[in-house]
Order: structure tokens, then C-alpha cells, then sequence
């Protein structure tokens, strides 16, 4: 796969920089009340990404990961979301909620590649599984005509696509799940980026075919030295893809922070490994509890798991 750009200037400058970034979104007013009040989805979180790092999100439903990752995109629209002064959040050195619009659109198309959970939407239903990557091949890279055809191709047997050749002019319809969530790994890739940002990515598809995509993928990053940002709720997944995990508390908040590569230098095996990132989630489950804040309680869910545990 000599075509990816390889990075080798591992443990450099930080490619991404986020300091004390909190983002907040109104909620509406009661008819009483005066003050404004606000979800703070992101609450004074700082972390550095380096290039070729890997960094997992894990932590609850709502807990704010993929607002704080979204944010980092300057994809979250304002308002209603708004970030609170004091913010911060370089890339590759450069301000990003300083930037204009235009800049951030460049940053984002050119150096930033992202996979969700659902393949249908980074890719168009009405272009060929073909046009999808020789379209970000032409704008991205400048290549046209057989030279892009064949890069596709290349792309698609990278990801296991078989026979790639000849579906390169099927539709995403007819491709299978598993197979769409491939493909738009590839176009991820195809632009040769500086960040892969993935979140949720293997969540619809199947145990099996999951695992698979998953350690291709993980092939991939290993291979091409991409700096990744990855969002889970798979505490395997998570220890699995990434060097570094933040698990998030209450919301908004990281709790704890677990260095998988350290912890292994230390001898500690990945079974133990995945038990401390669950430790840490239980630990922020009671949190959340405490506070009322778990996204899926009601109020007398609260009392009686407040109960049982004294809490
Ligand atoms: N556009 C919005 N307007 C108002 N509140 C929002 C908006 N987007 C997100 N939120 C709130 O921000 C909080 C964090 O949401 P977020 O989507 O980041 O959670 P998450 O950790 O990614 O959850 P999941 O694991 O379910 O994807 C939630 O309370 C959510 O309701
Ligand atoms: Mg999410």
C-alpha cells in the first residue's frame, strides 16, 4: 500500500490541542424563570493528540463525545451550541475557532477524514461505489481519467473488497452493510488525511462482520501512522483501536484518563487493561447517578439505585 501517506515524525508537536474547551447549549426558559440556564455537553475538557497517536472516547449515552469531537470539526452550529471563552482548540498549530468558515471547510476536507456509525451517510446513494472515490481522488489529490480507476481500485481491494474491479459500478445499495462501512473507510483514506475521526463506526453492523472491518481498519491505522480519534461504547474496541483512552464522567467531563501502552509496559495484560476502562465507566455510571444525570433514569430509578448502594 504505498500509496498512503506514511507519518513518521511520531511523538512531534501535538496535531491536535484542546484546552479547557467547554461547549454549552441553551436550554429553554421556564415560563418563570429569568436566569438562562444550559447543558454543558463539553466542560473544561484538555487533551493533546499527537501525530500517529490514537485517543478513545468512551463514557454514556449524552456524556458529550461526539459534541466534543464535532466541536473539534467546527461542525457543531452556533447557536444553539456555543463555546465558552477560554476555549481552545489547535490543529496542527493552528486556532481553529479562530479561523474563518472557508479555512475550517479546507482544514476539514482536505486533513480531516471521518466514518459514522451509519455508512449511508458519508456516502451518496446515487454515485457508483467508483465515483464515490474517484470524485475525493480528483478534488483531493488531483488525480483523473484511468489514474483515479485504478487508485479506486486499489483503495477497495485495501479493505477487502473482493472482485473490487468489477463492483467498482455498483450502487451503495447493492453493496452490503458491512461492505458500505468499508467502502467509506476507503474514502477516508483515498484523501490521504492527517485525522481519522471515527465514531460509533462498527456499532451497526453484525458481531462477526464487525470484528472483521475492525481489525482491517486497525490495520490500516497501524500501517499509514494516521493520528486517530476514536468514539466507542466497546471497552474492547476501545483498548483495542486506542494508545490512549478518556472515559467520560458526568457529562461533559473526562474522569479518567488510561495509557493502554504504558499499562502494557508495565506488564499489565489487556484483560486487565479492559478492566480498569470498566472500572472507570462504573465509576462514572455512580456519578452520573448521583447527580441525576444518567440519560436513561428516571427520577425513581435514581432513588432506588441510590438506595440500594447507599449512595
Ligand atoms: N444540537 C443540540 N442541542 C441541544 N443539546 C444537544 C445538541 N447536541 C447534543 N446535545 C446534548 O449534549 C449532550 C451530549 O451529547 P453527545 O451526542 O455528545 O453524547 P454522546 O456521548 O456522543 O452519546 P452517544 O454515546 O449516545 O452517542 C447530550 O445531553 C445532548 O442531549
Ligand atoms: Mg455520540
Amino acid at each position: 500500500m504505498t500509496f498512503l501517506t506514511t507519518q513518521t515524525e511520531a511523538n512531534g508537536p501535538a496535531l491536535v490541542r484542546v484546552q479547557e474547551l467547554t461547549k454549552r447549549f441553551p436550554v429553554s426558559k421556564g415560563f418563570f424563570t429569568r436566569s438562562q440556564s444550559y447543558i454543558h455537553a463539553v466542560d473544561g475538557i484538555s487533551f493533546d493528540l499527537g501525530v500517529s497517536d490514537s485517543l478513545g472516547l468512551v463514557g454514556e449515552s449524552g456524556c458529550g463525545k461526539t459534541v466534543m469531537a464535532l466541536s473539534i470539526l467546527g461542525l457543531i452550529p452556533s447557536p444553539p451550541g456555543e463555546i465558552v471563552a477560554g476555549s481552545s482548540i489547535r490543529f496542527n498549530g493552528e486556532e481553529l475557532l479562530e479561523v474563518k468558515p472557508a479555512r475550517l471547510r479546507e482544514i476539514r476536507g482536505n486533513e480531516i477524514s471521518m466514518i459514522f456509525q451509519e455508512p449511508m451517510t458519508s456516502l451518496n446513494p446515487v454515485l457508483t461505489i467508483g465515483r464515490q472515490l474517484t470524485e475525493a481522488l480528483e478534488l483531493h489529490l488531483k488525480l483523473d481519467g484511468a489514474a483515479a480507476v485504478r487508485r479506486a481500485i486499489g483503495l477497495l481491494e485495501m479493505v477487502g473488497i473482493p472482485e473490487a474491479a468489477a463492483r467498482i459500478n455498483d450502487y451503495p445499495h447493492q453493496f452490503s452493510g458491512g461492505m458500505r462501512q468499508r467502502v467509506s473507510i476507503a474514502r477516508a483514506f483515498a484523501i490521504e488525511p492527517r485525522l481519522l475521526y471515527a465514531d460509533e463506526a462498527f456499532t451497526a453492523l453484525d458481531e462477526l462482520t464487525a470484528a472483521r472491518v475492525r481489525k482491517d481498519l486497525l490495520g490500516l491505522i497501524r500501517e499509514t501512522g494516521i493520528t486517530t480519534l476514536f468514539i466507542t461504547h466497546s471497552v474492547p474496541e476501545a483498548v483495542d483501536i486506542a494508545q490512549r483512552i478518556l472515559i467520560f464522567g458526568r457529562p461533559g467531563r473526562v474522569i479518567r484518563e488510561i495509557d493502554r501502552d504504558k499499562e502494557l509496559e508495565n506488564g499489565k495484560s489487556i484483560a486487565a487493561i479492559e478492566i480498569m476502562v470498566r472500572d472507570g465507566l462504573q465509576t462514572a455510571r455512580e456519578a452520573m447517578i448521583a447527580e441525576g444525570t444518567a440519560e436513561d433514569m428516571t427520577a425513581e430509578d435514581v432513588q432506588k439505585i441510590k438506595a440500594e448502594r447507599g449512595i
